[in-house]
């Protein structure tokens, strides 16, 4: 037997009595390891003499490649014993329950916000969505509010970089797209959406809420439509025996402005830190839609008249709930979120 076929026999005969991964490892350390009997074995060929070598090279090549398949082959059989080892050895409970999923919920905000356009729903309004970047004309230009004019500092507002856009500071420009698309038809939508406005963030305000804007216009609306409409949906929000109450205001895009209050649910009008003492709780800001805006919008002011109004609806959702602190909304804590 030659030298080779020698080192063939022991290397297979090694083999076979290692049996796990770690004297696997320890055999090819020591036969294919840097100085390994394999390496060693073709060093040897520079030391030949010319005319052996062709026949030894091939001869080496052959003893690496069957101690090579080999191995391989003692591997494969390693790992399936380990396999078979831990299915007879490691029991497995096919009846014992699975890791439970954790089941998410809908944020306060958007259970509040169906809620609300639910209630808008029965009284037939259609919901209509219109974009959160808007342009400058459209957010105050065409509501009445011309550069510079004094009432845009009601609303304190995110520029982009892009000179003219800005993040819309309230749901009313969608009023100018509603009227664009349907003018001159009677219309009756609600718009809901998220608002921004650059401003200090507070228990009472963030830099980022859901408003539900309404509008309502054809001919022969009037103030007392715009009453019955929010009283309905007060009290299909809060509860059949809310008080609604109005009071003169201000906004540039309604003619006159009203903003409507209800009894405060939280202490039944007796008067709390919430209503300020007064019984009386601040709901939206409603009135009857601005000439201008009429026109804006595409619609006759002598042929067609309505009313609009705007609400926040974590306001809404905080008076449900009696929640203190809007920066809740925003706060990702799971213990607030888990609450609804
Ligand atoms: N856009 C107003 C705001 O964000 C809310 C509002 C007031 C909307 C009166 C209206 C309205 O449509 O008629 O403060």
């Amino acid at each position: 037997m030659s030298d080779l076929e020698q080192l063939e026999a022991q290397g297979v005969a090694e083999l076979a009595t290692s049996s796990d991964e770690q004297s696997l490892i320890a055999w090819n350390q020591r036969w294919f390891g840097k100085t390994g009997l394999v390496p060693l074995a073709l060093k040897k060929l520079t030391e030949l003499p010319g005319p052996e070598r062709k026949a030894y090279g091939q001869a080496v090549n052959k003893l690496k490649e069957i101690l090579s398949a080999a191995f391989a082959k003692a591997q494969a059989l390693a790992k399936e014993r380990a396999l078979e080892l831990s299915i007879a050895t490691e029991q497995l409970d096919p009846t014992l329950p699975g890791k439970p999923w954790e089941s998410g919920s809908l944020h306060p905000a958007t259970i509040t916000m169906r809620r609300i356009l639910a209630a808008f729903g029965e009284l037939g309004y259609e919901v209509y969505h219109s974009r959160e970047v808007e342009d400058d004309e459209t957010n105050f230009g065409m509501l009445n509010m011309p550069p510079h004019h004094p009432a845009r500092d009601m609303w304190d507002t995110f520029h982009t970089t892009d000179p003219g856009l800005v993040l819309r500071t309230h749901t009313s420009p969608g009023q100018i797209h509603a009227m664009r698309e349907r003018a001159p038809n009677p219309l009756r939508v609600v718009l809901p959406g998220l608002v921004y406005r650059y401003e200090q963030i507070t228990a009472r305000s963030e830099i980022m809420f859901h408003q539900v804007e309404g509008l309502c216009l054809g001919e022969n609306i009037g103030l007392t439509d715009l009453l019955g409409t929010l009283e309905a949906f007060i009290r299909r929000l809060f509860g059949p025996d809310r008080k609604v109450r109005v009071r003169s205001s201000y906004f540039p895009f309604t003619e006159p402005s009203i903003e409507v209050d209800m009894d405060c649910i939280l202490c039944s009008a007796k008067g709390c830190p919430v209503c300020k003492r007064s019984g009386w709780l601040e709901i939206l800001g409603a009135g009857m839609v601005h000439p201008v805006v009429l026109r804006n919008g595409g619609y006759d002011p002598d042929k067609h008249a309505g009313f609009a109004f705007g609400l926040g609806v974590e306001r809404i959702n905080m008076l449900l709930y009696g929640i203190e602190d809007i920066r809740a909304f925003w706060s990702g804590d799971l213990r607030f979120l888990r609450s609804f």
